[in-house]
C-alpha cells in the first residue's frame, strides 16, 4: 500500500487513487456489532471518484489511437466525470465539452468553467427520448460533429474497468481482505459494479448492495424486471432514466431505494457527526448502510465498506442550505 504523502506525481491525474478509508463512529453507533468504513473519494485531485475514470477512459483511448492531443471530447455528466475529463483535457491538450443539466449545483458548474470546460446546459425536465435531453443531447451533437470523441461513461465498460483496476483492489487491501458488504450508490454503476467484480473474484461471499434514488429506473428493474416511468429527484450523480450498460446487475446482490429526504438527512448527519462533508450521494450511501444494518440479524460483527463519492463543498448552496430545502419542499423532520 503506497504512502501517498511520500509520492511525487508526474501528472495530477496520477494522484487519483489510494483514497483514505475511514471508520465511522457516531452515525452508526446504534449498531455496535458492525464496523463501517467510508472511502473518501472526494480526496481525489478534482474532488470525486470520477477522476479515476477520467484518467482511465482518456489514457486508454490515447494508447489505442482513438484519441490524440488537439481533439475535442464530449460527455454528458452530472459534473464529476466532467471534472475528471477536464483534468485530462489539460493533460493532453484536448477541448472539453460537457452536456450537463441546468439544475446542477452552481459550484460544480463554476468549477468546470474555471478549469476550461465548455458547458452545454440542458433542461432536466425533457423526457429521455427528446433529442435535447440529458440522455440524447450528446448523440444529437455527434450527428453534426462525428469527429468528436465520446467516452460514453454510461455504456463504456472501461468505466467499470477503472474501478476493477483501482477502487476494488484498494478496498480489498485497506480492509485486509475481510469484507461482508459493500454498499454504494449507482449512477453509471461503474464504481460499485467495477469494484464488486474485483472483490467477488477475491471472495465470493462478499455481498454487494446498490443504492438508487426514488424516481430512477434501476430499483424496479432489479426487483421486478420492469422498466418504470422515471421521475425527477434531487440527488446528483445517482440513478438514471433508462437502463445503461455500465450498471452490471450480475454483480449486485440487492438494491435499496432512497428518497431525497433520506439522502439529504444522512449527508447532513455525516457532516455533523463525523465531520465528513460529502455530497447527497454519500448521504444516500450512508442511508443504505443504516437500512441494511437494520435488516440484519445481530449475531455477527459485520464489516461494511461504503463510498463517499464527492465533497459537500459542491452542495453548500443546495442540500446544506435551509432556504433551498424550503424552496424544494424538503422537510427533514420526519425522516
Ligand atoms: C456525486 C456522485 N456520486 C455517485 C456517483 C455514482 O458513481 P457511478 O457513476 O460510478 O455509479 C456519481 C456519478 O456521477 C456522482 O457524481
Amino acid at each position: 500500500m503506497p504512502n501517498n504523502n511520500l509520492r511525487v506525481f508526474e501528472y495530477l491525474s496520477d494522484a487519483a487513487e489510494w483514497t483514505p478509508l475511514v471508520k465511522l463512529h457516531k452515525t452508526v453507533n446504534k449498531f455496535p456489532h458492525a464496523d463501517v468504513f467510508g472511502k473518501l473519494e472526494f480526496t481525489n485531485p478534482m474532488g470525486s471518484v470520477k477522476d479515476r475514470i477520467g484518467r482511465h477512459l482518456i489514457r486508454k483511448a490515447i494508447a489505442e489511437g482513438r484519441l490524440k492531443p488537439g481533439d475535442t471530447l464530449i460527455e454528458n455528466s452530472s459534473g464529476n466525470t466532467a471534472m475528471g475529463l477536464a483534468m485530462m483535457a489539460v493533460e493532453y491538450d484536448l477541448k472539453c465539452k460537457i452536456v450537463v443539466r441546468s439544475t446542477t449545483a452552481k459550484a460544480k458548474l463554476d468549477a468546470l468553467r474555471a478549469v476550461g470546460a465548455e458547458l452545454i446546459l440542458v433542461d432536466p425536465s425533457l423526457p429521455p427520448e427528446h433529442p435535447d435531453s440529458y440522455n440524447r443531447k450528446v448523440y444529437t451533437i455527434l450527428k453534426q460533429y462525428p469527429e468528436y470523441f465520446f467516452p460514453d461513461q454510461h455504456n463504456n465498460l472501461d468505466n467499470n474497468e477503472a474501478h476493477y483496476l483501482t477502487t476494488g483492489p484498494e478496498i480489498w487491501q485497506q480492509m485486509s481482505g475481510k469484507i461482508d458488504y459493500v454498499v454504494a450508490g449507482i449512477g453509471t454503476g461503474g464504481t460499485l459494479t467495477g469494484a464488486a467484480k474485483y472483490l467477488k473474484e477475491q471472495d465470493t461471499g462478499i455481498k454487494v448492495i446498490a443504492v438508487d434514488p426514488v424516481g430512477s429506473v434501476f430499483y424496479d428493474y432489479f426487483k421486478t424486471g420492469k422498466l418504470v416511468k422515471p421521475s425527477g429527484y434531487l440527488i446528483e450523480g445517482l440513478g438514471d432514466e433508462e437502463l445503461i450498460k455500465c450498471v452490471e446487475f450480475a454483480y449486485i446482490d440487492d438494491i435499496i431505494q432512497v428518497t431525497n429526504e433520506q439522502a439529504i438527512k444522512y449527508a447532513r448527519l455525516l457532516a455533523k457527526q463525523e465531520a465528513i462533508l460529502a455530497g447527497g450521494s454519500s448521504g444516500a450511501a450512508l442511508y443504505g448502510v443504516v437500512s441494511l444494518l437494520e435488516s440484519l440479524p445481530l449475531h455477527k460483527p459485520y464489516r461494511i465498506v461504503t463510498v463517499f463519492s464527492d465533497s459537500g463543498n459542491r452542495y453548500l448552496s443546495t442540500i446544506y442550505n435551509d432556504d433551498w430545502l424550503v424552496e424544494k419542499g424538503i422537510d427533514l423532520q420526519n425522516v
